[in-house]
């Protein structure tokens, strides 16, 4: 199914401690937003590409996407304060009122299209999906006071990822609301969730990582020496 996504970008990437934005890493040799884009260059359900971007940050990002011939990028856009601000803006960029979105975050290349297939394949009119693994710890609740108030049921937990796809309509509903309630999620799909949407787990692959911290790096480099599919090299 085509869609087109949006790649929030517009953080510090402050637990990376790198100095910098940690979408400007390289890994290998290719910076880390320029790894994740081209999962979806090469996607050709993808249709359309929208980064939001640090201000200050667009000119940089626009010559890496030139050098490394991103085509699909139709706009940078400036992000905001929090992550759902920055995907907010990303929306305002598409002007359609139809079709299928998705929101992936530029720090998790490791996605695969296989994976995306599935995902955008959930979509509906009031239903999103969302690509998402099966805990493997035990989960529990603990109090301010580290005491532990209960332990949940892992066999129902799921830990969430990116992307998160929806109907372009039912997405921007759900966040036209958030922000008009100023109601805070941790991710797209629970803010269509506060409105009443459906959202789809589809399961998907632990190597589809978000990288956080440092120890991140050290994981990317043995998912790419695993794969030894990296065109870059
Ligand atoms: N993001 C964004 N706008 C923000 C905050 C985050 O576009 N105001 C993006 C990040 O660039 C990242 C994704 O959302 O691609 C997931 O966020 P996270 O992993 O938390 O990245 P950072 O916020 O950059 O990192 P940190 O929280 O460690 O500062
Ligand atoms: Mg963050």
């Amino acid at each position: 199914m085509a869609y087109t996504v949006i790649i929030p970008a517009a953080g510090q990437g402050k637990r990376m401690n790198a100095g910098a934005n940690k979408q400007f890493l390289t890994i290998r040799a290719v910076p880390l937003i320029v790894r994740t884009l081209q999962i979806f260059e090469r996607d050709e359900a993808c249709e359309a590409m929208i980064v939001v971007a640090n201000k200050d940050e667009i000119i940089e990002m626009k010559q890496l996407f030139t050098e490394y011939g991103l085509r699909k990028v139709t706009a940078i856009v400036p992000g905001g304060q929090e992550r759902q601000e920055s995907v907010y803006a990303g929306l305002l960029e598409i002007n359609q009122s139809e079709g299928v979105v998705l929101v992936h975050d530029g720090a998790r290349p490791f996605v695969r299209p296989e994976e995306i297939r599935r995902l955008a394949a959930e979509v509906g009119e009031t239903q999103g999906a969302v690509l998402a693994t099966k805990v493997k710890d035990t989960i529990k609740k603990g109090s301010r006071e580290q005491v532990v108030t209960e332990t949940l049921a892992r066999d129902e937990l799921w830990a969430v990822q990116t992307p998160q796809a929806f109907s372009y309509k039912l997405l921007k509903r759900a966040h036209d609301v958030a922000k008009k309630q100023d109601f805070a999620g941790t991710d797209d799909a629970g803010l269509v969730e506060h409105i009443g949407g459906t959202i789809r787990l589809v399961p998907g692959n632990e190597e589809n990582i978000k990288l956080t911290t440092p120890y991140d790096i050290g994981i990317a480099e043995m998912i790419l020496e695993e794969r030894k599919e990296d065109q870059h090299e």
